[in-house]
């Protein structure tokens, strides 16, 4: 019989594989009870909406340099924040993160709520951003559900249904595995996994700690999942 997935396989496997990032909090540190900057983990979340990992780390290393903490950002003009942005695209994003940036300084004295719902009401932070940074900053046991996960979780489970049909069953599969315990690590881990092992071409199948439980692997399906429907 196949294994069930185990979130505390994947947690170790992220112990010792998380991907550095500039916004994350370092395994020795986090041991030590260290949490990530809910500033930084916003700010980077924003900047990852359509851009690639890679292309947001000197973005973001620019904008925390200059602006260290929100209530910096909040005191910005509009121009030199646009100008900053110049190149990551999707100038919308770079309004919003303004507005949302001076509601935090004006409404919350520069602190963030650390609630899924607290966050819903900041302007710009939608279902998406709302469940990361509860998850990754506050340790809230919300499910982070993007294309990376989407992969994982239809070969995890076999799921046949095309995206974005699928969308709502995949989902409910990120939510019903989502541990009460590191909750934030465990986010991060299903998107690196999906980023570096179970990746949409060529899975690394060999190197997966889910590998036992994954329903596409048992049946050679891995590399037709998930299915898109045609547009
Ligand atoms: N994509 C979006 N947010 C991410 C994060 N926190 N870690 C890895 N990939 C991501």
């Amino acid at each position: 019989m196949r294994e069930t997935a185990d979130p505390n396989a994947l947690l170790s496997w992220y112990d010792r594989h998380a991907r550095q990032m500039p916004w994350r909090v370092g395994p020795k540190a986090r041991a030590d009870g260290v949490r990530p900057d809910p500033y930084r983990v916003w700010l980077s979340e924003v900047m990852l909406q359509q851009t690639t990992v890679a292309a947001v780390k000197s973005y973001f290393l620019a904008f925390t340099e200059r602006w260290p903490r929100v209530t910096d950002l909040a005191a910005a003009e509009d121009a030199e924040v646009m100008a900053a942005w110049a190149g990551l695209g999707y100038y919308a994003r770079a309004r919003n993160l303004l507005k949302c940036a001076r509601a935090v300084a004006e409404e919350h004295g520069g602190v963030f709520p650390d609630t899924h719902a607290g966050l819903m009401a900041l302007p710009g932070i939608g279902p998406y951003t709302a469940s990361a940074v509860a998850a990754i900053a506050f340790d809230r046991p919300e499910t982070v559900v993007d294309g990376n996960v989407e992969r994982v979780m239809a070969r995890l489970h076999d799921e046949h249904m095309p995206l974005p049909q699928s969308k709502k069953i995949l989902t409910e599969h990120a939510e019903a595995l989502t541990p009460t315990g590191r909750p934030g690590d465990y986010a991060q881990a299903v998107m690196d996994l999906g980023a570096t092992i179970c990746t949409p071409r060529n899975p690394a199948c060999g190197l997966c700690p889910w590998r036992p439980a994954c329903a596409a692997w048992a049946a050679g399906t891995q590399a037709e999942l998930p299915k898109k429907a045609p547009k």
